[in-house]
């Protein structure tokens, strides 16, 4: 079941959102060479409890099939495409880093995610990195009454396909509110005019994972970490975006969300 938030449900959204991006900003200059994942993970818990008086949701997150995600954030580097659990290893210069945060703040979760360059970082790992950016980003920008998720997810695949690049296809964006993950799918891939209809009220988070090399992963032996198949680079970014009247609010947003690409010109329409 698809829910449609009111005015209350999106402001407290909002907050959520708005908390979630924080805890980024807060996180971001601790990226550094020789900190480890668990230490991130300590960082973002006590902020997160003590500051923001709010809940890690991945936190013995226990979806069916699943043993409990151990840790309150996840940290997928370089190959690992997604749901990588910290660990006492060290992060070195040259890595690419997915820091994704769900924060439940008064009932309503906040969803999202950020790439780190570690140090210097190759050309082609930034340019993965900043052209799955710029794909979410295509993605939001289809965002609107009466589009269609398959607009979102076409507009993905060809930005980032059209460069030469994979999508993971079994993963997917989803639905968001009182639940951390709801309906609808939100496919990073599809056909344009196909798929549920949006309409305002909907909240869902857009969050390619976009491969340099095959779109084939594997799941590592914990039950969680994705990894490519082929061990080629893997980027993901994530927003929680809401459909408003008459297009879109990104509710992900802070005071250090990165720029946004050139050819976006407002995160609120
Ligand atoms: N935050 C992830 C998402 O974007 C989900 C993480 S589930 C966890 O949907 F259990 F791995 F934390
Ligand atoms: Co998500
Ligand atoms: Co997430």
């Amino acid at each position: 079941m698809i829910t449609y938030k009111d005015e209350q449900g999106i402001a407290g959204m909002r907050v959520a959102g708005r908390l979630a991006s924080e805890v980024l900003d807060y996180l971001t200059p601790h990226v550094q060479a020789g900190v480890t994942t668990n230490a991130l993970d300590k960082l973002a818990f006590d902020y997160i409890t003590q500051v923001q008086q709010a809940i890690p949701a991945p936190l013995n997150y226990n979806p069916s099939g699943h043993n409990p995600y151990p840790k309150s954030i996840c940290t997928s580097i370089n190959h690992q495409v997604c749901h990588g659990i910290p660990s006492d290893k060290a992060l070195k210069k040259g890595d690419i880093i997915n820091i994704d945060i769900t924060v439940i703040k008064n009932g309503w979760h906040g969803d999202t995610s950020r790439m780190f360059v570690v140090g210097e970082g190759s050309i082609a790992a930034k340019r993965l990195c900043q052209l799955t950016y710029d794909a979410m980003w295509h993605g939001i920008l289809k965002v609107k009454p009466g589009a269609h998720l398959g607009d979102i997810g076409h507009a993905i695949q060809i930005f980032a396909e059209g460069l030469g690049f994979s999508i993971v296809r079994e993963f997917c964006g989803h639905g968001i509110g009182q639940v951390f993950h709801e309906e609808p799918q939100v496919l990073h891939y599809g056909k344009p005019g196909t798929l549920e209809e949006l309409k305002p009220g909907m909240v869902f988070t857009i969050e390619p994972m976009i491969n340099a090399g095959k779109r084939d992963i594997k799941e590592m032996n914990d039950g969680w970490t994705i990894t490519t198949r082929d061990h080629s680079l893997s980027a993901q970014w994530e927003h929680t975006v809401l459909v408003t009247q008459t297009g879109y609010e990104v509710l992900t947003l802070s005071a250090g969300s990165p720029p946004l690409p050139s050819f976006v010109t407002t995160t609120v329409c």
